[in-house]
């Protein structure tokens, strides 16, 4: 099969599983410790169920939708990812034309392959920055400077990785980055000529946005990129170094990877127009609650002062659509589209895509709404509660 013959995520996973290195692809599909949080994510979309409203025409459905201050053909956006050099020689810029293509905002990470410059010019579509803030403050500061050059709308700011969570797949599979051709791993590499000959004849590895800082990189990567993080992301920050970011931006600014009623609230305070709620699709916090079931209280706390965004385990429409229905405004994918750039290049993010958006039409005609403003939380309830009471 190939990404085009695809049917679903899953597949798109069977795909990328195929086409990468071991090491590679356990790097993308793994989460932290037990994995507990990874699995949860996917899993707690199933604990909710959605009841249709029938006789409603459905036969024109409309899911565009405004978020982050803008129009989007979909509730959707593309997460951060670092790194995607080691998946695909087209790179985060596969992604970011995708993106472009279906009209939806794209997060380029801090730790990317390719520079907030490359990717500003090859868009002109919504794209957002997101940063740490490191030890070192000039490099947040001059993150942001670039972002605002380089024509990138919004900044988000990842907050539940004071330190990097612990990875045992990349343990196991002698995972590091940049890769080491070991002799353990040669093999594994050697299996994958296709993904060895991109690897070898395209522009090298590198992480664009930090390589000028080489003195804290170590020489072309000699130090990896969890000792990176570990020693340079600055483990002390607090509420302010938040607000000071929030100063530095005059556009919609995201807090990404808060899970709670508390944490939303002193989000708004410090001048967050957005939060994503995440636990980095269980790669951190092993145990952290699945971003579907804290979407209510949060919603119920927040009013309408802050933009809610689901990220971590929608591999579904219908689990777009129980997002929205809970009280999102928008959801967000990383594995999903990671596949498909692994699977495919542009084209297979594309497909991803494609698979996205037909599924979230297919769900809104069979549940009868016909617009996002038409999802309604009483749409959805707790699988074995449904007891047929929503009055429409
Ligand atoms: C390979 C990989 C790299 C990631 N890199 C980053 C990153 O650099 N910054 C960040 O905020 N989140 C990062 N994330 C987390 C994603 O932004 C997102 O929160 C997560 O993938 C959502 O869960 P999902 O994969 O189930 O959709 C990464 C995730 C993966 C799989």
């Amino acid at each position: 099969m190939t990404y085009k013959k695809a049917r679903n995520i899953a597949d798109l996973r069977v795909l990328s599983k195929k086409r990468l290195p071991t090491p590679m692809f356990h790097f993308i599909d793994g989460g932290a410790d037990d994995e507990v949080s990874l699995r949860r994510n996917i899993s707690a979309f199933d604990d909710y169920i959605l009841t249709p409203d029938y006789l409603t025409d459905v036969a024109n459905i409309d899911t565009k939708t405004s978020f982050l201050g803008g129009q989007s053909a979909l509730p959707l956006m593309l997460s951060p990812t670092g790194t995607s050099r080691l998946f695909h020689h087209e790179k985060e810029l596969a992604v970011v034309r995708a993106a472009a293509k279906f009209d939806i905002p794209y997060a380029l990470s801090a730790m990317s392959t390719s520079s907030i410059e490359e990717v500003g010019r090859a868009s002109n579509s919504h794209k957002i920055f997101q940063v740490y803030i490191m030890r070192d403050r000039s490099l947040t500061a001059d993150w942001v400077a670039r972002s605002r050059a380089a024509g990138f709308k919004t900044i988000c700011l990842t907050v539940d990785t004071p330190m990097a969570g612990n990875r045992e797949r990349d343990l196991i599979n002698g995972m590091t980055i940049p890769p080491r051709f070991s002799p353990a791993t040669l093999l594994g590499f050697a299996l994958h000529p296709h993904w060895l000959a991109n690897f070898a004849l395209h522009p090298r590895f590198e992480l664009s946005n930090i390589i000028h800082k080489s003195d804290v990189l170590g020489a072309q990567g000699n130090t990896s990129v969890i000792d990176y993080v570990n020693s340079q992301f600055d483990r002390s920050i607090t509420w302010e170094d938040a607000a000071w970011l929030a100063e530095q931006w005059d556009g919609p600014f995201i807090i990404k990877g808060l899970m709670s009623a508390g944490d939303a609230r002193k989000a708004r305070d410090v001048g967050a127009t957005a939060i994503m709620i995440s636990n980095h699709g269980g790669r951190q916090l092993d145990g952290a609650p699945a971003p579907i079931d804290c979407v209510k209280s949060i919603r119920d706390a927040i009013g309408d002062d802050l933009e809610l965004i689901v990220d971590g385990g929608v591999r579904r429409g219908s689990h777009m659509v129980k997002a929205l229905a809970a009280g999102a405004n928008a959801c967000a994918i990383g594995r999903a589209y990671l596949y498909g750039l692994s699977a495919g290049g542009q084209a297979g993010v594309e497909k991803c895509l494609s698979i996205f958006k037909s599924e979230l039409e297919r769900t809104m005609t069979l549940l009868g709404a016909r617009t996002i403003a038409e999802i309604r939380p009483d749409h959805l309830a707790r699988n074995g509660t449904a007891d047929g009471s929503s009055d429409n």
